[in-house]
């Protein structure tokens, strides 16, 4: 039993947007538990790293940070370290904290989330936490960063296992939330000024109505249903999964982004097989054209992973080939790596050069498209939702297109969370500068 009870918390997010939103739902927890936070580690009596196990790179940056914390801990040992999310999840990582990071206190894995306050107050209690799945009563509690933009988790877990992703095993199998809980969410964060909202999940286009309601397309009816002005996005689709239904139903609805992220992860049907992908090169590229058809202008970003077990030089020529074809706006390029229990993990890895060598030249090939699609849009006049404002910035405002591509401009605070004409005046391969109103004319 603690004499002084912790007041003070901080929190660190590593890996996705699930994890992102994962970090609300803690410190929403907290704050009912009456904790306040804190920007750094040094201030707080309870610190919280909700960490990624995706690729060795991810799980070694939060290793470091566990590590550097022993001497945070050793300063006051009333203090509680809690290693949360999808590192907390593995049994390896659970030996490892036991054997050579003992100043961990708790482990709390994604599907625990909802149970969090209760593991925690047992602990402060000198109490053996006790690990439920079952939610509490402070489980609905998120803190959400301050509008204009929400992360909205609509499903957990994944049932698709990739032969190459941890991903099911650190979230287990898949849940929908309910049409009604989704949609009472947007429409009361719509009323505290939220405007742009992003769907949650590791395959939103298995969404289903757990009480048998419909499918994505109809969630996606459902949180478009209110006027006014705000923006519905989505990820991430799965293309296995990602019907023509679901495209038509984007097409029309207004409050949808035009924005697919639609990861292919390889251009080579023999490498997509191993990877347990279910669809061909062929068929992803007919859903972009589709996409594109049904929505001119629209923003379409990817996944690949380069050096897949087994991927040899021409199975690396099809994801080049794939992704001159695809034309994304943006890339997310990740070298292979294999983790522990996965299928792939079983097959020989390839050399650290050739990977490396190979993904280099994917980058260099992005780079240019997307130098290009940029470049394209110079001169155009683009809505803005501005959601952020750095005063040491030139361009201190920052804000997305409907499409998602970054914009910094010049102008007060006084924008922050408004809808904006800008127009673009210059580019970067990652950026768009702008300025606030413009002439020019409006894009289709
Ligand atoms: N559910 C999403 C995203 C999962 S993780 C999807 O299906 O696309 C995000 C990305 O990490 C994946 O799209 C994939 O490109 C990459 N990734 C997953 N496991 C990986 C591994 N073992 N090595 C390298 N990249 C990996
Ligand atoms: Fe991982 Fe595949 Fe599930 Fe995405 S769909 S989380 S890549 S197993
Ligand atoms: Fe990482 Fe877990 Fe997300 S492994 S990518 S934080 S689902």
């Amino acid at each position: 039993m603690y004499t002084d009870m912790p007041k003070i918390a901080c929190t660190r997010t590593f890996g996705c947007q699930q994890n992102e939103a994962d970090t609300e739902r803690l410190r929403g927890q907290l704050r009912l538990m009456g904790f306040g936070f804190a920007d750094l580690p040094d201030g707080a009596d309870v610190m919280l790293l909700n960490t990624c196990a995706v690729r060795e790179h991810a799980e070694s940056r939060v290793w470091g940070h566990v590590g550097e914390l022993s001497h945070w801990k050793a300063e006051r040992p009333g203090r509680v370290l809690v290693l949360c999310g999808c590192m907390a999840a593995l049994p390896e990582n659970a030996e490892k904290v036991r054997c050579s990071y003992p100043h961990v206190d708790l482990l709390i894995e994604p599907r625990q989330i909802g149970s969090f306050a209760n593991i925690l107050s047992a602990y402060l209690q000198g109490k053996e936490p006790y690990h439920s799945l079952e939610p509490d009563q402070l489980s609905a509690a998120v803190q959400r960063a301050a509008p204009p933009r929400a992360w909205i988790p609509v499903m957990s877990g994944c049932d698709n296992y990739c032969s190459y992703c941890i991903v099911p095993h650190t979230r287990g199998r898949e849940q929908s939330l309910s049409m009604d809980a989704v949609s009472n969410d947007i429409e009361s964060l719509l009323d505290e000024g939220y405007k742009d909202f992003t769907l949650l999940g590791q395959n939103v286009n298995s969404y289903r109505d757990p009480s048998g309601g419909g499918g994505f397309p109809e969630l996606l009816r459902r949180v478009c249903a209110r006027g006014g002005d705000y923006l519905v996005r989505f990820m991430t689709s799965h293309p296995k999964d990602c019907s023509p239904a679901l495209l038509e139903a984007m097409a029309g609805l207004e409050h949808i982004a035009p924005h697919l992220h639609l990861p292919v992860q390889s251009g080579s049907d023999r490498v997509l097989a191993a990877m347990n992908r279910g669809y061909t090169a062929a068929r992803y590229l007919s859903l972009i054209d589709l996409a594109r058809s049904l929505m001119p202008g629209l923003t379409v970003t990817s996944d690949v992973i380069v050096g897949f077990p087994g991927e040899t030089e021409d199975d690396f020529e099809d994801t080049l080939k794939l992704v001159g074809q695809a034309q994304y706006d943006m890339l997310f390029t990740f070298l292979y790596s294999p983790r522990r229990g996965t299928p792939a993990a079983q097959m020989q890895d390839l050399p650290r050069d050739v990977k490396q060598r190979r993904f280099d030249r994917l980058l260099e090939l992005q780079n240019s498209i997307s130098h290009d699609r940029h470049a394209a849009l110079e001169g155009t006049v683009q809505r803005v939702l501005i959601d952020g404002f750095e005063p040491k910035n030139d361009r201190p405002l920052t804000g997305r297109t409907p499409g998602g591509r970054l914009v910094r401009l010049e102008g007060g605070p006084e924008w922050v969370g408004r809808f904006v004409q800008a127009e673009i005046t210059a580019h970067t391969t990652w950026n768009l500068f702008g300025k606030i109103g413009g002439n020019a004319s409006c894009p289709t």
